[in-house]
């Protein structure tokens, strides 16, 4: 079967090609390079041996998009992983956030076939500041705290109401919370187009020496040691759950269906306890210093994920110590 997948040569989309094709499925992937790089297709086609079909194209351009499923009309899902990710730059340039990431959703959900599984890229920040941890998937949405959040409460709302309640329409969407590591082969992984955003590519590319400082956002929070709390995901957990997704949709015989999904370990991990785990696991000293604040920061979020167990069969197999050395060992080969 063909899946889409868009976004497909950026860290999670490319982690789940591979789960794809060694579950005997093809992939379209559809990127625009804005923070992947083209090189990522030949470690892909390494890893899988397989050549695979790709096409640069901005999903933010409706004719393109249209265009596209005009000439490919063998798709039998999608994954949509297409949008912009970082909390911190959503906060500056808002704008760009909202224009890329509802653009690209809006025109995949106008253009795509009926009924065609559909598997969306969502995120604990739909969640806002929730009042109680963990996160279950009825915990009432908070005020989104970034533009980047935002977007994923708006894409969710158009999923809901404007295609699942007046189509014929099959999806889920997955919420992760903060997916970390890399593949075994540690040919791919993170490697954001800039000074990283995220704290785990940060973390690595001032162990390697690409940086000099990772700054700990903050230490003045109400968490067990000041730092801010998260549920960080192993993404080949996160990458076997797309494969249960799209497994479940394409499976189910209804024609309406729409569930919304946390997907991490429960588990909460502080940044400091984060950076103590991972020097701990590879023996290598993290040079950081505590500074201010990240506008747009959630305090703490930590899922609860009995629901993915109960409807996809999907548990996370991997821990924090796994995740952390996976993550230095694509960091070490990237410096080769
Ligand atoms: P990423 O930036 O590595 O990958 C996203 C890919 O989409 C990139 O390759 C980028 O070039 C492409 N892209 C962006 N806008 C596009 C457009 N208009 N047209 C075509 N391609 C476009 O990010 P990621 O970490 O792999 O995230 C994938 C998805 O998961 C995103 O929707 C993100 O919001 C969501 N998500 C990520 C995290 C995380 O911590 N990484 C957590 C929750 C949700
Ligand atoms: N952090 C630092 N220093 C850094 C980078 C991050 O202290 O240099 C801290 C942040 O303040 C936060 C934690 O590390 O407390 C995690 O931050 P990330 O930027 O790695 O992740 P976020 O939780 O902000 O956001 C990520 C993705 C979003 C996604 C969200 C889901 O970027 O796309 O996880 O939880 F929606």
């Amino acid at each position: 079967m063909n899946i889409l997948v868009t976004g497909g040569l950026g860290y999670i989309g490319s982690h789940v090609v591979v789960c794809l094709v060694e579950n005997g499925y093809d992939v379209i992937i559809l990127d625009n390079l804005s923070n992947s790089d083209i090189s990522v297709l030949s470690k892909l086609e390494k890893i899988t041996n397989r050549k695979l079909n790709f096409k640069e194209i901005d999903l933010g351009i409706e004719d393109h998009v249209k265009d596209f499923f005009k000439k490919n009309t063998n798709i039998e899902g999608i994954i949509h992983f297409a949008a912009l990710k970082s909390v911190g730059e959503s906060v500056r340039k808002p704008n760009k956030y909202f224009q890329n990431n509802l653009n690209a959703t809006i025109n995949i959900l106008k253009y795509m076939p009926e009924k065609v599984p559909f598997v969306f890229s969502s995120s604990c920040t739909v969640y806002g500041s929730a009042m109680k941890q963990p996160i279950n998937e009825s915990t009432p949405h908070g005020i989104a705290e970034s533009p980047y959040g935002k977007t994923k409460q708006l894409c969710e709302k158009l999923i809901n109401k404007k295609f699942f309640e007046s189509k014929n329409f099959k999806g889920i969407s997955l919420r992760y919370f903060n997916p970390i590591g890399a593949h075994q082969s540690g040919l791919i992984g993170e490697n954001p187009k800039n000074i990283p955003e995220n704290l785990m590519p940060y973390l690595t590319q001032v162990v390697g020496g690409r940086r000099k400082v990772l700054t700990i956002f903050g230490d003045d929070y109400d968490t067990k040691d000041g730092t801010c709390i998260r549920d960080y995901i192993h993404i080949m957990d996160l990458a076997e759950a797309h494969i249960k997704a799209i497994d479940y949709l394409i499976n189910i015989k209804v024609t309406k269906f729409l569930e919304f999904l946390n997907i991490g370990t429960g588990i909460g991990v502080s940044v400091l306890e984060l950076v103590k785990t991972f020097e701990k696991s590879t023996g290598l000293k993290v040079n950081y210093s505590i500074g201010k604040r990240r506008p747009g920061d959630i305090e703490k979020a930590y899922a609860q994920t009995n629901k993915a167990k109960q409807i996809l069969g999907w548990k996370p197999k991997y821990t924090l110590t796994n995740a952390l050395k996976s993550a230095w060992n694509w960091e070490k080969k990237s410096l080769i």
